[in-house]
């Protein structure tokens, strides 16, 4: 298949190529398109053939199921079938953003987009292209992040490229995703409401607005070096990813080295600014300050994707603080680690 490529700048939508690419989404076609999170590889939610087709493309196990995107919050009533207390006070505080909710699923939604599962995952992005572009479709659009199934989520057009280029019909490409991580995802079915993925939206932005939040079993202290990332293949480059303290970072790289690896170190501003003796052997890349771990969420993925590019048969990550946005970065990490 010949893919349809648009560029465009994320504040100024080409028009044109989105109603082409509207017109493909209609016509039961997949279309990647940029939102404030991770690329998304989308379909027609309501059109099984197509919905099938995403997982065909991706390579993505059935049953795992997807999110579906809205551009206004009246489309939310042929999403789901009920709106609960919970889901409408954190809709009303943060969408369009980067917060899915899932809720009891609405009978017109097609079967493969939730697995076969009685509730449905849903998400209005804010990002301008993913708007407009949902909103000329005129559909609810399915779309799990634009990756093949295992590698991170694309957070430049030209990862969903690498991955996905020849499987869909087109691709709207509008640069470099500004959160980098994908959403924050909300068991609402459920009192109090269950965080289910890190992301985005944090776990002390949702407590603000509902007090109480649950964890995820996978999430919780003890889980933590088993349960993320068993059950799915996930966010892994080739080379094996190890996960070292700040302090013993460095140390875990040399000895990798030492034991023949080719080897990536992926560390903080902060402790490549105290590196004097790194062996030249070892590729070092910059995640960002720890003082700052919206940055650090930002590049993330681009930085394992060039693991890969520079055949790290080892990566070494230095952990994050797990307050704010970091307890997505370390979940992600986490399943990074923990994938191979
Ligand atoms: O930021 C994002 O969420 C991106 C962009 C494209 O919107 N999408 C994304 O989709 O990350 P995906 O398919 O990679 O992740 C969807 C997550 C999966 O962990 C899936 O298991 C969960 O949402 N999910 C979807 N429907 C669910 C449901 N009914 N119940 C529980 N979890 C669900
Ligand atoms: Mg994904």
């Amino acid at each position: 298949m010949e893919t349809k490529y648009w560029h465009m700048e994320a504040d100024a939508p080409d028009m044109a190529a989105i109603a082409e690419a509207a017109a493909l989404i209609r016509a039961g076609e997949l279309v990647v398109f940029p939102t404030e999170t991770v690329y998304g590889l989308g379909a027609d939610a309501g059109n099984e053939t197509a919905v099938r087709a995403i997982f065909a493309a991706k390579g993505r196990p059935g049953d795992n199921p997807l999110i579906v995107h809205i551009a206004e919050k009246e489309a939310l009533k042929q999403v789901a079938a009920e709106l609960t207390p919970a889901a409408e006070k954190l809709i009303r505080r943060f969408w369009p953003g980067p917060l899915t909710v899932i809720l009891p699923k609405h009978p017109d939604i097609a079967p493969s987009v939730t697995a076969g599962l009685p509730t449905v995952a849903v998400r209005m992005p804010s990002h301008p292209v993913a708007a407009a572009f949902i909103r000329a479709a005129g559909v609810p659009i399915a779309a799990p992040s634009a990756n093949r199934s295992g590698k991170p989520s694309p957070t430049i057009g030209e990862h969903a490229r690498q991955d996905l280029s020849g499987r869909v019909a087109a691709i709207l490409d509008a640069g470099c995703c500004e959160i980098g991580l994908e959403s924050t995802v909300v068991d609402c079915t459920q009192e109090p409401v269950r965080l289910l993925r890190p992301g985005g939206i944090t776990l002390e932005e949702l407590r603000m607005v509902l007090g109480e939040v649950e964890l995820a079993a996978a999430l919780l202290p003890e889980e933590k070096p088993l349960a993320p990332g068993m059950k799915y293949p996930h966010y892994a480059p080739a080379g094996k990813v190890y996960l070292a303290e700040p302090a013993e970072a460095i140390a875990k790289a040399e000895s990798l080295r030492q034991a023949g690896e080719k080897v990536a170190l992926l560390l903080s501003e902060e402790t490549a600014d105290n590196i004097w003796d790194v062996h030249p052997d070892i590729s070092v890349l910059i995640l960002g300050s720890r003082e700052d771990l919206e940055g650090v969420a930002q590049t993330l993925f681009e930085s394992l994707r060039s693991c890969d590019q520079i055949e790290a048969s080892a990566v070494v990550v230095e952990s994050f603080p797990e307050n704010g946005i970091g307890l997505a970065v370390m979940n992600r990490l986490r399943k990074a680690a923990c994938a191979k």
